[in-house]
């Protein structure tokens, strides 16, 4: 088990610098090699990639925008879990989104949508459980194995915790309100201590549509379903992102209209409550097909982005940690109801071990106080702020969880500058949170979509004069919190922030306040990850202010500890001349020793998805949709476009003219050390 007291120390790499290359970057003295890209074929039988937007049948090829990505090892036979099997494993990955133009020929057919397209569209979002193997020194994937499987936007899947069976989840797909069919838009991961898959569906609602008149057909504004539809992003009207209600009158077409049209009072002839069976973390046991898929209501409802877990220790609770990405909202913890015990971490049955450690336990929130203290609070029924909410009348605990936004509401948590991936520091159960950025944090907010600044989000850039215009929080911050006592199942904690994202030339004082050089600058941080093996955090970035001086990128570092930094006042002037004051928790500013840029990624791509086989000596990493700004014009014309990676770097067809791909890449130690590690220290 890890401790504070265990040296730990980054290798002497060079840090990589910034670049707009079309390439992947690494330090001399490591390899990136692409493993596993766009359409790549999972069976024997699924022709080749052609990469020209004729290909089809995604149900059996790798889907698109690579995302969060856990590895799980198994034994040199391939027959059975092994949780130090480093040389053979099952990759584990989110697909969460399309670059749809690259999907299709000649680029995507505008509404109404030909099926032929949507049934391209549909399967390659979704999950990915491929095999990939080392031979002869190198990792490849294996194209023919028994554990490669697509899990789409149409696989069933059961509903379990407080929300199976409640009429909210009743469909037409399932009267009994047990089952559900698919996910999408997965975007961060977990890995549970007795070795399931965890994915996050992070915005699912822009899918669905709504008619312009489905208030009324609800029963009007005030109607339960309309407030929870509008506060979970979907106001009537709204249209659909990929338009695929319009494919057809099938059911795997119709689902994505969500309007009430049946005349049911369960809505089990319609589509009304689709929505309600998207939202959630969702477990997978990648090494066994037969077992269903469980979407995890108990851990609440929302734009989910990663689940972290706490260190598991014998006798106590697990608590996992959750970001809900979207401005303004919040960071969620859900404690288990029973116990850690010793003999789960490689229990008989995995799925069944997950029934009983998420499907019952408490839900929080995140409350942060000026001071550096904060409380997490409680998302029960029974609580007389939730059960006297004015917003919304709750039925019951299914509800609450179903509801998990409006139910924060009601307790008054903290509203946080977009909670991207969450991480736990394996050496001391430190629990990080990247918050990649807010364009509506103001030092005046007006509407209720602007959150003013406070300590826990205290930047909103005043180089714009007035309020209205200033740009909100550019770079992001990366928050970080303390249990009481290290409990996981604490309801207070201490917190401070490990980092602020910034350009190395800003004003140190208001802007660059952990004091980045140019070797650690970045901004908008997102994917976030420790290495269990070797105790380093890992921050990957999805920015859009950046990327006129470098493309998207990752970073590794040594952190520090809640608390070990100073406050720093960022002082504001207001439009009317006053002066308003906020205190700036800043952790010890990073060195060159403990903090370094490690990979920049190709044009127009977000690296995200990280994770390692158990010697710490192979990482994975996911380039997510490099090349993405396209449009229906220039998807022929290989001059315009943005990136031409990984075909540009040798994978698959097209080189140097090849349509850009996501794609996975290894990285490796060319003397065979430990990713970014010094010496043999293991944790
Ligand atoms: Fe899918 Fe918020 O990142
Ligand atoms: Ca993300
Ligand atoms: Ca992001
Ligand atoms: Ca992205």
């Amino acid at each position: 088990g890890g401790s504070d007291s265990s040296p730990i120390t980054l290798a002497p790499f060079t840090a990589v610098a910034k670049s707009v290359a079309d390439m992947v970057s690494v330090p001399a003295g490591y390899t990136a090699t692409v493993l596993y890209a766009l359409g790549d074929p999972l069976t024997a039988a699924t022709p080749d990639f052609r990469n020209d937007g004729t290909d089809t049948g995604y149900e059996n090829r790798a889907g698109d925008h690579h995302d969060g990505m856990e590895y799980f090892g198994l034994n040199a036979a391939g027959t059975a879990r092994d949780v130090a099997g480093s040389e053979r494993g099952i990759l584990a990955m989110n697909h969460e989104a399309l670059t749809d133009q690259y999907l299709h020929a000649a680029g995507v057919t505008a509404n109404p949508r030909p099926a032929s397209e949507a049934d391209k569209e549909i399967p390659a979002h979704g999950l990915s459980f491929v095999e990939v193997r080392k031979q002869g020194g190198k990792f490849t994937y294996v194209r023919d194995s028994a554990y490669n499987r697509r899990v789409t936007p149409l696989t069933p899947m059961q509903i379990n915790g407080p929300a199976r069976g409640n009429a909210l989840m009743k469909t037409k797909f399932s009267p009994s309100g047990n089952d559900c069919r698919g996910t999408i838009n997965d975007c961060g991961t977990g890995y549970t201590p007795w070795g399931t898959f965890l994915t996050g569906e992070e915005n699912w609602a822009g899918y669905f549509t709504r008619s312009a008149s489905d208030d009324a057909a609800r029963g009007g504004a005030t109607a339960k379903s309309v407030v929870s539809l509008v506060r979970n992003g979907r106001p009537q009207g709204a249209a659909s992102r990929h338009g695929w209600e319009t494919a057809g009158s099938a059911d795997q077409y119709a689902r994505w209209n969500i309007s009430q049209t049946g005349t049911s009072t369960d809505g089990t002839d319609d589509y009304r409550n689709e929505l309600n069976t998207f939202g959630y973390i969702v477990e997978a046991d990648v090494y066994d097909k037969t077992q269903a898929l469980r979407k995890r209501t108990a851990l609440g409802r929302f734009a989910h982005e990663s689940a972290a877990f706490s260190r598991a220790t014998a006798g106590k609770p697990l608590a996992v940690y959750m970001g809900d990405d979207s401005r303004g909202e919040y960071m969620y913890k859900f404690v288990s109801a029973a116990s850690w015990a010793a003999a789960d971490a490689n229990p008989a049955n995995r799925i069944t071990t997950g029934d009983k450690y998420l499907d019952s336990g408490k839900l929080y929130v995140a409350k942060y106080n000026a001071d550096g203290t904060g409380q997490w609070l409680e998302l029960n029924i029974a609580s007389s702020a939730i059960a006297n909410f004015a917003g919304y009348k709750f039925a019951d605990q299914a509800d609450v969880v179903v509801n998990a936004r409006l139910a924060a509401d009601a307790l008054g948590a903290t509203k946080m500058d977009r909670p991207e991936w969450t991480a736990v520091n394996p050496r001391n159960g430190e629990i990080y949170c990247a918050l990649t950025n807010n364009s509506n944090r103001k030092v005046e907010p007006s509407g209720s979509s602007q959150q003013a600044v406070d300590a826990a989000n205290p930047r909103a850039y005043t180089d714009a004069p007035t309020a209205a215009s200033a740009p909100g929080n550019v770079n992001g911050h990366i928050i970080r919190m303390r249990e009481a006592g290290d409990e996981p199942g604490a309801t207070s904690f201490t917190w401070d922030v490990y980092l602020y994202g910034a350009q190395s030339d800003v004003d140190a004082l208001k802007v660059n306040l952990s004091g980045l050089t140019a070797d650690q600058d970045f901004s908008s941080p997102d994917g976030m990850w420790f290495s269990s093996k070797t105790g380093l955090i890992y921050v990957q970035t999805d920015d859009g202010a950046y990327t006129d001086v470098t493309n998207c990128m990752m970073l590794v570092g040594v952190p520090g500890r809640v608390g070990d930094g100073t406050v720093q006042n960022l002082e504001y002037t207001k439009a009317d001349g006053s002066k308003l004051t906020v205190p700036a928790r800043v952790g010890a500013k990073p060195t060159n020793a403990t903090l370094r840029r490690f990979l920049v990624g190709p044009k127009d791509s977000e690296i995200t998805g990280i994770t390692e086989t158990p010697d710490g000596k192979t990482i994975f990493v996911n380039i997510q949709h490099p090349g993405e700004t396209i449009s229906k014009a220039n998807v022929t014309d290989p001059s315009k476009f943005v990136s031409h990676w990984p075909g540009n770097a040798g994978y698959g067809a097209g080189g140097a003219n090849a349509r850009p791909r996501s794609a996975t890449i290894v990285i490796t130690r060319n003397d065979g050390g430990r990713i970014a590690a010094d010496g043999d220290e293991v944790l």
